[in-house]
């Protein structure tokens, strides 16, 4: 697998939805399991921007070739977001994809602080922090393409399947870019090696967990992987990523598919009653309105002259 990042700087835009059958999305029905995961999955497509404010207050960004990779990276994860949002809105489900985007946002509150302040310090602490937050990008691209093919076989819907395969091949390029540019890092440097896989076993979590609750995170991982074809696909992910150096035998997806099924086992309702429930909305922020995080102080006519210049 390899990865020339003039090549992609060249060839990276965006995603191509020419001859997508838009107006088919209502032929075919989508399950309750479908639709959650969709949700979720839009959700952290439209996180990418936050997730990049953790990586550029790390050193990693002296780097330039990194930069020029996060700066086509970012515009190409906005358009998977905003084509599943539009999947969903043309499926009927309605709502406001600035206000929805913004609400997420608003709901991390403090923690998000938080989380880039002990990022920005742990990568000037630690020299071999990026080794890290390379291979958690590899971890995360290899899921979102594998929890992608998984929402494929398991909706059996031609038009998301046809979205669904765009996609795949710019998160197939992402992970080149990552895995490469963590094997680079970690090959011969016994150090970066100790510290990826100890932070790894520690502290990593599935994508998406911290905007989701461990209990949407849960739902979506048995929804998706709980059979015997899904239980491979995570085995055969922690296979790949344990290939970089320093990290063989690792197991990550498959072990949160274990505890999530343990948490299940537990307690039998859990997850399964959120897809059940159709608990994909959003709530907003309780204390910052999202008026006031926004541009979109005024509303109606008074916004659209704003943006008219008139
Ligand atoms: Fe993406
Ligand atoms: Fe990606």
């Amino acid at each position: 697998m390899s990865f020339s990042i003039e090549r992609y700087k060249e060839e990276s835009k965006k995603l191509d939805t020419t001859g997508i059958d838009w107006p088919a999305v209502t032929a075919s029905p989508l399950s309750k399991g479908d639709l959650f995961c969709l949700h979720y999955m839009m959700d952290i497509e439209n996180h990418v921007p936050l997730y990049l404010s953790h990586l550029l207050v790390t050193r990693a960004c002296m780097d330039p070739i990194l930069t020029a990779f996060l700066a086509c990276w970012n515009y190409e994860e906005l358009w998977h977001g905003e084509n599943l949002g539009k999947l969903l809105n043309l499926y009927g489900i309605e709502f406001d994809a600035q206000d929805r985007i913004a609400n997420v946002r608003a709901n991390l509150g403090f923690q998000n602080s938080v989380s880039i302040l002990s990022t920005m310090v742990g990568s000037w602490v630690l020299k071999d922090f990026s080794a890290v937050y390379l291979t958690i990008g590899a971890i995360n691209e290899l899921s979102t393409l594998t929890g992608y093919t998984a929402l494929i076989r398991k909706s059996g819907h031609p038009v998301l399947k046809d979205l669904l395969n765009r996609i795949i091949k710019d998160e197939r390029r992402h992970y080149a870019f990552y895995f490469n540019s963590a094997k680079e890092w970690l090959a011969g440097n016994e150090k970066a090696q100790r510290v990826d896989r100890w932070m790894l076993d520690r502290f990593w979590v599935p994508v998406g967990q911290g905007v989701k609750t461990q209990e949407q995170v849960d739902a979506l991982a048995l929804y998706l992987f709980d059979d015997e074809q899904g239980e491979e696909d995570l085995l055969a992910l922690d296979e790949k990523i344990g290939k970089l150096p320093g990290l063989a035998g690792i197991e990550l997806m498959s072990k949160a598919l274990y505890a999530a099924r343990e948490r299940r086992r537990q307690n039998p309702e859990w997850a399964w009653r959120l897809i059940d429930n159709e608990e994909w909305a959003v709530a907003p922020p309780k204390k910052s309105p999202i008026g006031e995080l926004t541009t979109r102080r005024m509303h109606g006519e008074a916004t659209l002259s704003v943006l008219d210049g008139t």
